[in-house]
């Protein structure tokens, strides 16, 4: 089992396929981003197996898979097969404009959820954010995972001046739609062009959808990042995923793998633990990796107590983009 310090148990794998992405997401990928891992520097897809075997004997049994964008890479659907063997859960998260393309990957490997990122319900709002015209594509595909029985849940990235307002228009959705909305308060990363101001609280979101809602608080698991809600009668339900406002470091759970083999104990984590290199000279990982999570810094979440003075670059962490969530 990997246990830190804080006596927290890891078991939930996010593995980030790729750092390249089909949309440019302004709060994701900074403007004129030039820092792709060099081929030879990314995972492989039998490296990728090999590091998630050797999480999953030490208890991993959930791998998230995130990017950049997972699906653009071309042996996406290699890799989903392969994972999709292992004694663990298999979830992506994604844009959702190539899954149509895998959609029968998906279904043959087991993968019974997906979370797709959709900021808007508004076309041209859509071209604005993720500076791409997929949103007809990205709906068709998220009806498609819903007709094939898929769990779905949607990430919405709320901030000020770009998408707050339409907070009741994602909650109307979930009155026909069994989606589950997310609504996540703006993270700074590298280059991303956060701000406070922009940040949009747990309690502004709740305020703004007890204007037009009555909705019930839904029972909360150990190591959900978001806060469920219900309006009575809806299909679907809403949640907040509340970093900034009220961390949920305590219960953490999660391990990263970006895509160029390095291990980040954290979110937030500065220091990253290189798992690709001592692979590829045939060195043990276990014991890197079980350090990694043992040093586990207690609450890095817990640093935006006072996020109005924050800066994202002071974090001196990746883009998000070279993370995946
Ligand atoms: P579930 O397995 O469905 O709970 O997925 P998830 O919410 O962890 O994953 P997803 O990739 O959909 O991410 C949704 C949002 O939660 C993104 O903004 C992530 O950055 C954020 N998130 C995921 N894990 C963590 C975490 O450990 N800490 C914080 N602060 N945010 C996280
Ligand atoms: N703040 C909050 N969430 C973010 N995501 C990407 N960038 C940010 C950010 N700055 C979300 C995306 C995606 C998930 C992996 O992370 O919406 O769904
Ligand atoms: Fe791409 Fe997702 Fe980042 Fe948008 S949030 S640029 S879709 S990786």
């Amino acid at each position: 089992m990997l246990i830190d310090q804080h006596n927290r148990v890891h078991n939930y794998l996010r593995i980030s396929l790729t750092d390249h992405c089909n949309f440019r997401c302004l709060y994701c990928m900074p403007e004129g981003y030039d820092s792709f891992t060099p081929p030879q520097r990314l995972m492989q897809a039998d490296e990728i197996v090999r590091i998630a075997q050797t999480f999953v004997q030490l208890g991993v049994n959930k791998i998230r898979l995130t990017g950049g964008e997972p699906l653009v890479r071309k042996d996406a659907g290699t890799i989903i097969k392969s994972l999709g063997q292992l004694p663990a859960a298999l979830t992506l998260t994604t844009n959702g404009a190539l899954l149509d393309v895998f959609a029968d990957a998906l279904q043959q490997s087991g993968v019974s959820s997906v979370n797709i990122s959709l900021d808007t319900l508004d076309a041209d709002k859509f071209r604005m954010i993720t500076r791409r015209n997929s949103f007809n594509r990205v709906m068709n595909n998220i009806r498609l995972m819903l007709s094939s029985n898929m769990k779905v849940k949607i990430n919405v990235v709320i901030i000020k001046g770009v998408n707050e307002q339409e907070v009741n228009d994602f909650v109307a959705w979930t009155k026909t739609e069994p989606v589950h909305v997310r609504f996540i308060e703006f993270m700074p990363f590298d280059g991303n062009r956060w701000n406070g101001n922009k940040v949009v609280t747990w309690k502004d979101i709740l305020d703004a959808v007890s204007t037009r809602f009555v909705f019930n608080e839904l029972p909360h698991t150990k190591h959900e990042t978001a806060k469920a809600y219900q309006v009575p009668g809806h299909t679907g339900s809403f949640s907040v995923i509340t970093t900034m406002s009220a961390p949920f470091c305590s219960d953490c759970n999660r391990i990263r793998l970006t895509a160029d083999g390095k291990l980040k104990n954290c979110l937030f984590s500065q220091s990253e633990t290189d798992l690709l290199t001592p692979l590829r000279n045939g060195e043990a990982l276990v014991p890197l990796i079980e350090q990694s999570i043992y040093k586990k810094a207690k609450a890095l979440g817990g640093q935006f107590d006072d996020f109005h003075q924050l800066e994202a670059e002071a974090l001196h962490n990746r883009s998000m983009i070279a993370i995946g969530g």
